[in-house]
């Protein structure tokens, strides 16, 4: 399929796609039997940058907050979880046919519109040419399509035993919110936080790792007291915007909000802003703030019989808890950071790419260089080695020029070379080279680690 590139970002698709894969990053998903759609594989150091995002992450919303509380819960639940929710019925997306091509396509997608409303949608794509063959006039009407992944427990397939990969990592944390608040004694407000796989059938997976079937997603769902519904929503758009900005490090003018109409809010939303970012393939969507008012504890409450309303001791009220969310996918947080970081400089009149990501994030903090493989040299560069690593992720590479390895550890975005040279063994120095200036100081080696951890937590 034709893919629209974004003319304002740094990189098209194909070219994020193919760095990542190069530096391994990211793989397609059973590549050798020709892959499968809307499926990826995290490589040596896209396994590292992803748990960095979800280690920052993870500190900024449960850390960083005495009354949030985490969560990881199954991924396979009791259907009626999700009857109640009201995926099985409403979690759909608008789908089309070419009948000249026979390809299916997303029709807000085809529209070029947000909107969910099959007569829009229909008379939108009415003048719009099959993105697949250019056929005009041939696609079907709209239909709803759902988009959950559906399973069997048991050992055999019928409806008795039919269930789901869950679709977002929420839904478990509502039927788990009266254990969490009695074992932490939670007081409303309270979150309780999860990060986990999600599952969604798209009809169109598409540019790289945006739009996926089996996705991450890192998501905080904040129990709160109705009357305070609009100053806590404010309040975690601000703090998930600064997790973005402060925390990852994604600049504000690649960001906006986009406030959900009518049309396009979830099933469960009563107020949505997403935050869009600058993509390779356009502004699009990273994350979500949802006001879900009581709809989850409600639904939750009818369907379980399980009464999951609150006493508010100081007011002797009981009432439903709204809740807010702030919502994002990994996989679009790992996208838009290495989005951001990728830089090409042009050195000595040579081109230089280095992934400024924050040292925080970096998939390797430190690279051991030895300049030669002579013996002496190794056995003095593994020690080095040993002494530094085990705290954080130290790469040790002996092979190709000293150029090449800075280059290609500059590209995979690690702060710190230490290079180790025939001068070290006389006079235990080494020298480190910082990525983004490419300055060079000479350190003792008995300083090294201390130095290194300082510069890391700076
Ligand atoms: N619990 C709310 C929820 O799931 P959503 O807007 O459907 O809301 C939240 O999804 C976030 O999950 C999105 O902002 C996006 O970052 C990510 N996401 C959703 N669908 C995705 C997909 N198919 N592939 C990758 N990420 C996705």
């Amino acid at each position: 399929m034709k893919q629209k590139d974004n003319k304002t970002s740094k990189l098209s698709v194909d070219e994020l796609t193919s760095y990542a894969k190069r530096r391994g990053f990211v793989f397609q998903a059973s590549e050798i039997y020709g892959g499968l759609s809307g499926f990826w594989d995290y490589g040596p150091y896209g396994v590292e940058l992803i748990n960095n995002l979800k280690q920052a992450w993870w500190k900024t919303f449960v850390y960083n907050n005495f009354n949030i509380f985490g969560l990881d819960s199954a991924i396979i639940q009791n259907p009626k979880l999700w009857e109640a929710s009201g995926h099985v019925a409403g979690f759909v997306d608008p789908m089309i046919d070419c009948k000249k091509c026979q390809h299916r396509f997303r029709a807000d997608h085809v529209a070029g519109t947000e909107s969910a409303n099959l007569k829009e949608l229909e008379t939108a794509i009415l003048d719009k040419a099959c993105p697949q063959c250019d056929a005009k006039g041939a696609f079907t009407k709209p239909r709803q399509f759902n988009m959950m992944l559906t399973t069997h427990v048991g050992p055999a397939e019928d409806d008795a035993t039919l269930t789901y990969l869950r679709p977002e990592t929420a839904g478990s944390i509502y039927t788990n919110y009266e254990n969490v608040r009695e074992t932490v004694r939670g007081k409303i407000p309270f979150g309780i936080a999860q990060i986990g796989k999600a599952f969604r059938n798209e009809i169109t997976p598409r540019d790289f790792l945006f739009r996926t079937r089996e996705l991450e997603q890192m998501e905080m769902q904040y129990f709160i007291n109705p009357n305070t519904s609009k100053k806590e929503y404010e309040q975690w758009r601000e703090y998930t915007w600064k997790f973005l900005t402060e925390v990852v490090g994604l600049n504000k003018s690649n960001m906006s909000w986009h406030q959900h109409g009518e049309g396009e809010k979830a099933h469960y939303a009563s107020a949505a802003h997403d935050v869009y970012y600058n993509f390779p393939h356009g502004n699009k969507e990273l994350a979500g703030i949802h006001d879900r008012s009581s709809y989850d504890l409600k639904s939750h409450s009818k369907a379980s019989g399980k009464d999951l309303s609150y006493f508010d001791d100081s007011t002797n009220k009981r009432y439903v808890p709204h809740v807010i969310e702030s919502s994002m996918g990994v996989g679009r947080l790992f996208i838009a950071a290495l989005t951001e970081a990728y830089t090409v400089e042009q050195v000595n009149g040579e081109e230089r790419i280095v992934l400024k990501l924050k040292p925080q994030l970096a998939p390797v903090k430190v690279a051991i260089l030895p300049l030669s493989k002579k013996l002496e040299l190794s056995k003095l560069a593994k020690s080095i080695f040993t002494d530094v690593a085990g705290e954080y992720n130290v790469e040790y590479d002996e092979t190709q020029s000293i150029g090449k390895r800075y280059r290609r550890q500059d590209e995979i975005g690690t702060p710190y070379c230490v290079t180790i040279d025939f001068d070290s063994i006389q006079d235990q120095a080494v020298t480190l080279r910082e990525r983004d200036t490419m300055g060079q100081e000479r350190i003792k080696i008995s300083e090294l680690k201390a130095c290194l951890a300082k510069k890391l937590a700076s």
